[in-house]
């Protein structure tokens, strides 16, 4: 038996990065996977590479999360294949540069559209597939950027705040109404996936700029997938079932700063 054996995960943004790494980690573990991504071809491809691996246990669908009618679509499909949705992990998300001089009225609502709004709009959808499908488990990745601020990312820091806030008034909500629903939020620091290549262009690119990076984190290094993955594979397993809106910090320590 493995750790999430009988769970059925609907995951946004799986066609690469963390997404893909949740996918592969919750089914080794035994859960069946949905990955839906913008970019269908690359959930597709995660997919087939997870169902190489383990038989008929990943699946996949093009989905803009910031779209109600995609989700509804998504969402159906994703009941249909697994027989029922118990673990939402909304993980979808862009980073954005731009301090309150420089940052767009435009590009502020963009990231609050892809980062929180779809949160939003997900969630409520989702939640009577997760009271059909009870233990259940809400999971929303937000960011260290949800926690300690930056002078460069006001739209993402305000945008990753509000998921932090969200998955507890979600979890406070379920609790209240008797529902085995936990939600959760995840605060990753920079991890290795293309959302962080930018960072480490503007750090000098390469080996410098990551290194640039490192240094801000006590245990020196980037964030691996996997160091976050594990953290997503114990909320969505029963061993978490008395934890619910709570932050898990997978930050190398760069919060207690
Ligand atoms: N990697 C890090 O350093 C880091 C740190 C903290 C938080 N995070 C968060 O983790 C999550 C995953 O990031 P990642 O590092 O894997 O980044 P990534 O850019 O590698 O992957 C993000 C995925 O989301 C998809 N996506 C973007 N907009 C979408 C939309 N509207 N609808 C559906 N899919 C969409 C992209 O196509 C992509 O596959 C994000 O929410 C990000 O903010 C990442």
């Amino acid at each position: 038996m493995g750790r999430v054996s009988g769970k059925k995960a609907f995951i946004t943004g799986g066609a690469q990065g963390l997404g893909a790494e949740f996918g592969r980690l919750l089914a080794d573990e035994g859960a069946m996977v949905f990955l839906t991504d913008v970019n269908a071809e690359g959930a597709a491809s995660v997919a087939a590479e997870i169902n190489r691996k383990h038989k008929g246990a990943a699946f996949s669908a093009a989905h803009d999360v910031t779209k109600a009618d995609q989700w509804e679509r998504a969402l159906a499909e994703a009941a249909r294949a697994m027989g029922g949705i118990s673990v939402l992990v909304n993980n979808a998300g862009v980073g954005s540069f731009g301090n309150i001089e420089t940052e767009t009225y435009e590009n502020w609502r963009r990231v609050q559209e892809i980062d929180v709004d779809s949160i939003f709009i997900g969630t409520k959808a989702a939640m009577p597939y997760l009271k059909d499908n009870q233990p259940a488990s809400i999971i929303n990745i937000s960011s260290v950027s949800g926690l300690i601020a930056d002078a460069n990312m006001l739209a993402y820091n305000a945008a990753k705040a509000a998921v932090w806030m969200m998955s507890k008034s979600i979890a406070l909500h379920c609790a209240k109404a008797g529902y085995d629903i936990r939600s959760n939020s995840v605060h990753p620091v920079f991890t290795r996936t293309p959302i962080v290549e930018p960072l480490i262009e503007l750090g000098g690119g390469g080996e410098a700029g990551e290194a640039k990076l490192s240094r801000q984190i006590p245990l020196r290094r980037l964030g691996e997938p996997q160091d976050i993955a594990y953290a997503v594979l114990y909320l969505a397993s029963d061993e978490s079932r008395f934890v619910t809106a709570a932050e898990f910090k997978i930050d190398g320590g760069i919060t207690a700063k």
